[in-house]
């Protein structure tokens, strides 16, 4: 019988394509959201591209007792913990949230996973922990320094993950640092779908492109990098949920917490995705250099060699695909 994998947040941008390729890869899905920054109209969409049932759940990760009657209800082997708040500018001005739901949630889980003797995760972190990296590319043991609110939650539930399994040889914990996940389904019916303005760059030229919005604000463009403005490593959504099922394979045959890095270990600048944007899909975009903004840092790209060691997988769909993907979402509506 499949392996059942809980994926927390299975409903918003990264999990929902975590959820295809799971089932893609022969395990059941079962989905746990509360749908505050996203929709049960991804639902449908989940089981066409998966070509199975995706059991859904609608409860708050942080809300022990509705954990346990998942647990109780669905025979759940692992769990990808995708469900969390991400928005970097919030989580400065709401700290009590971020931490509430973010290292709460993963509390509440590890707890009710542990009463269930359920000791397999996965775990979406972000490179944003990093902060202004010393090196590039950045490795797994660069210091970790986090700018935001949003990235010290992040750290946070790493030690915390990384403490559980110092403490209880059962754990097997992998902790995902992802670095810009973008792009969509390349079927075009899962995307990224921001409440209000986006932040990401991505999303931000696909409603420029289609006219929701006047122009691209580009901060800073006299970083240190080839043509001053800021580096990035894109990476495309469907790899990442790649990463996770190599991740789920990894786990069945080791114990600990593994942290790794997972990014397609090249940067592109902005205006290099400006230009790989307009090719996709034909138009141009306006835009214009803004004032660079406070913690803001000039180049990061992943050092992906222990993924590509550990996990045998590697980012295999390069920018100008993350575009055109990210475009047919758009063209679809953008929106479910
Ligand atoms: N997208 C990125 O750029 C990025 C980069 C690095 C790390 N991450 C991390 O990956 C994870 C998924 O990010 P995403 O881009 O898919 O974001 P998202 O907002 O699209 O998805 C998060 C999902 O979690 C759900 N959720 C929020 N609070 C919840 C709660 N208390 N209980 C249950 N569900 C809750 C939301 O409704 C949403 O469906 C997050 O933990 C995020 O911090 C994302």
């Amino acid at each position: 019988m499949a392996d059942t994998i809980l994926v927390t947040g299975g409903a918003g941008y990264v999990g929902s394509h975590v959820v295809v390729e799971l089932a893609k890869a022969g395990y059941a899905p079962v989905v746990l959201d509360n749908f505050a920054n996203s929709t049960p109209a991804v639902l449908p969409r989940l089981q066409a591209l998966a070509g199975r049932p995706i059991p859904s759940v609608t409860a708050d990760v942080r809300d022990a007792a509705a954990l346990r009657a998942v647990f109780h209800d669905h025979p759940i082997a692992a769990v990808v913990h995708c469900a969390g708040l991400k928005a970097v500018g919030e989580s400065q001005e709401r700290p009590l949230a971020y931490y509430d739901v973010n290292v709460g949630g993963a509390i509440a889980l590890a707890e009710v996973m542990g009463e269930a003797g359920v000791a397999t995760l996965v775990f979406s972190s972000s490179a944003t922990v990093y902060g202004q990296p010393d090196h590039l590319p950045v490795p797994e043991d660069a210091p970790l320094r986090p700018h935001s609110v949003y990235g010290r939650t992040k750290r946070v539930v790493e030690d915390f993950l990384r403490d559980l399994a110092k403490a209880n040889d059962n754990w097997r914990i992998a902790i995902l640092r992802y670095f810009n996940p973008a792009g969509a389904h390349s079927s075009g019916m899962l995307g990224e779908a921001s409440r209000g303005k986006p932040a990401n760059l991505v999303p931000l030229l696909c409603k420029i492109a289609a006219g929701e919005l006047a122009e691209l604000a580009i901060y800073g463009g006299d970083w240190p990098t080839a043509d001053g403005t800021g580096v990035r490593d894109y990476l495309h959504v469907q790899d990442l949920a790649e990463g996770h099922v190599a991740a789920m394979r990894y786990l069945a045959k080791a114990h600990g917490a593994h942290t790794l890095n997972l990014g397609a270990g090249r940067g592109h600048s902005v205006m290099e995705v400006v230009a790989a944007f307009e090719k996709a899909c034909g138009r141009t975009i306006a835009k214009a250099v803004a004032p660079r903004r406070p913690g803001d840092v000039a180049a990061y790209y992943a050092d992906p060699a222990r993924a590509a060691k550990l996990l045998e997988w590697r980012a295999s769909r390069d920018l100008q695909v993350i575009c055109a993907d990210a475009w047919r979402w758009q063209r679809n509506g953008g929106r479910y």
